[in-house]
């Protein structure tokens, strides 16, 4: 096991309800927690990899994976839930739970680039608008949720594609430091225990407070080609974004979203 993800051995009571499953070269945490959830494993396990030879991203993008730097994780969160009133148990709402989560994970490491994290609708995580995580969440056929997070943490500026270099950022980039993952990942995976229990009220009013994406100018392109420009004025309770544009109020479920000012 890399050395910087070894402390994870030891904090298994720490991170309760979760338990880890660290694997050294996977084709994607989120394949793997399928195939897993199909074998019959218990929820809230998580799926950490050193690397993934066909990391994915939202709209059938790659996730750029090397070995050795970066958090690539799945986490696989329960079917059902006792109470509606909980975010936990409506899965539209787990793109924004886990960004929340990821946003202050990022800020606690990072303290002194916290002001300039945020969440950019529904679930990137930016830098000084630049992404440094990504958050792909998808459903089993048998109602499961699988929430796959990927961090850039030491990737230093040549390990990113000439097309990502601008547009992309890492831990190190914009801290100048290095960062243990193991570390990471243990606080992480704190804050998915603490916010188990979170209403959707709750859950609506923390990611709005995180949001770099509200009250600002966007542009947003849909799956079907269609591109509209106006102001995000917030989301409703089943995630989407608000946006006026055209003279008119659009509830967007899926878009592009570039931030404008
Ligand atoms: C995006 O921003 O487009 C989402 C990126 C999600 C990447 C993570 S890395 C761990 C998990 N496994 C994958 O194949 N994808 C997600």
């Amino acid at each position: 096991m890399p050395r910087d993800l070894q402390c994870l051995a030891h904090c298994l009571e720490e991170i309760r309800p979760f338990s880890l499953r660290i694997y050294g070269t996977v084709d994607s945490t989120n394949n793997l927690a399928k195939k897993l959830i199909q074998s019959g494993v218990p929820n809230f396990i998580a799926i950490v990899a050193d690397s993934q030879t066909a990391g994915r991203g939202r709209r059938g993008r790659q996730w750029i994976s090397p070995p050795g730097v970066n958090i690539y994780t799945s986490i696989i969160l329960p079917k059902e839930c006792q109470a509606p009133e909980i975010a936990v148990g409506r899965p539209q709402l787990h793109p924004l739970l886990a960004s929340v989560v990821v946003c202050d994970t990022l800020r606690s490491v990072a303290p002194e680039v916290g002001r300039e994290t945020g969440i950019k609708w529904p679930n990137d995580i930016l830098i000084s608008e630049r992404k440094i995580a990504g958050i792909l969440v998808e459903r089993t056929s048998d109602g499961s949720s699988i929430i796959g997070i990927g961090i850039n943490i030491n990737m230093t500026e040549d390990d990113f594609p000439p097309e990502l270099r601008e547009r992309g950022c890492s831990l190190y980039t914009v801290t100048g430091r290095r960062f243990q993952r193991g570390e990471i990942l243990k606080e992480m995976l704190r804050g998915f225990r603490d916010i188990l229990g979170i209403t959707v009220d709750d859950l609506l009013r923390e990611w709005t407070a995180r949001s770099c994406t509200i009250q600002t100018v966007v542009k947003a392109s849909m799956p079907d080609g269609h591109v509209i420009k106006g102001v995000a004025r917030g989301i409703d309770r089943e995630g989407r974004l608000i946006v006026d544009a055209e003279g008119e109020r659009w509830i967007i479920n899926s878009a592009d979203i570039e931030h404008i000012r």
